[in-house]
């Protein structure tokens, strides 16, 4: 089994392509469940609506991060945990790194208050390869818009910050990969779906994750 974790700025696509991953998993006969954050369990859908809930009282920068990381803590014992014991692949949109590139780099809450808050939640629990899908500001910006009016929905606070907030978000995520190349795969969002699709497959070959299936995880136990 494996632990993969999607992250991006907002439209960057990681929805479809871990559909993507999804059906190369099934036609291995892989396990794997998929989830998300904030959410994943009940609670966490709970804090989940508190925090992106349109109109409700904008958090403190250290109560938004302290509700995401309660998010996570649940998410990590209840769901991520139990789900790698019974060696499934988890595919998780955003993680840890989120909350260093939003909260960290956008809301500017020191690195290493992040770092030690997300290790608290986890418990060390990391994930085995995160998929950066790398994606310009202005083209995030963009999708963000078409898909707003599409589903006629208003921003959340997060969604509707500005230009700047969103550079140093991308530029968190970039960096986080630059320091852990083993652990990050940097992908460019601005590439059509079958292309992602095709990188990603060819990466996860290369680390001959597809040829087996795993009775222990790439990176050691739980
Ligand atoms: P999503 O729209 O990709 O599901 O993510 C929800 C929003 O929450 C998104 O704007 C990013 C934000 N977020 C953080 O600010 N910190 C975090 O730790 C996580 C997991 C998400």
């Amino acid at each position: 089994m494996a632990f993969i974790v999607f992250e991006g700025l907002d439209g960057s696509g990681k929805t479809s392509l871990m559909r993507e991953l999804t059906k190369q998993l099934d036609g291995l006969n892989i396990a794997w469940v998929e989830t998300r954050e904030p959410g994943g369990t009940r609670l966490g859908d709970e804090i989940r609506e508190l925090l992106l809930r349109q109109g409700s009282e904008i958090p403190h920068p250290r109560t938004e991060l302290l509700l995401y990381e309660a998010s996570r803590a649940q998410h990590v014992e209840t769901f991520i945990r139990p789900n790698l014991g019974q060696k499934k692949w988890v595919l998780c949109d955003r993680y840890s790194a989120s909350s260093l590139a939003f909260q960290g780099g956008g809301r500017a809450i020191s690195t290493e208050e992040v770092i030690w808050l997300n290790r608290f939640a986890t418990q060390g629990l990391q994930a085995d390869l995160t998929i950066l899908l790398d994606l310009s500001v202005e083209i995030s910006m963009k999708r963000q818009k078409n898909r707003q009016i599409q589903t006629s929905q208003p921003a959340n606070h997060i969604k509707s910050k500005n230009i700047a907030f969103h550079e140093k978000v991308r530029q968190s995520f970039l960096d986080q990969a630059r320091q852990e190349p083993n652990r990050w795969l940097v992908l460019s969002a601005e590439k059509s779906p079958q292309e992602l699709s095709l990188e990603l497959h060819h990466e996860l070959r290369l680390r001959r994750w597809l040829f087996k299936r795993f009775y222990s995880r790439p990176s050691g136990g739980l």
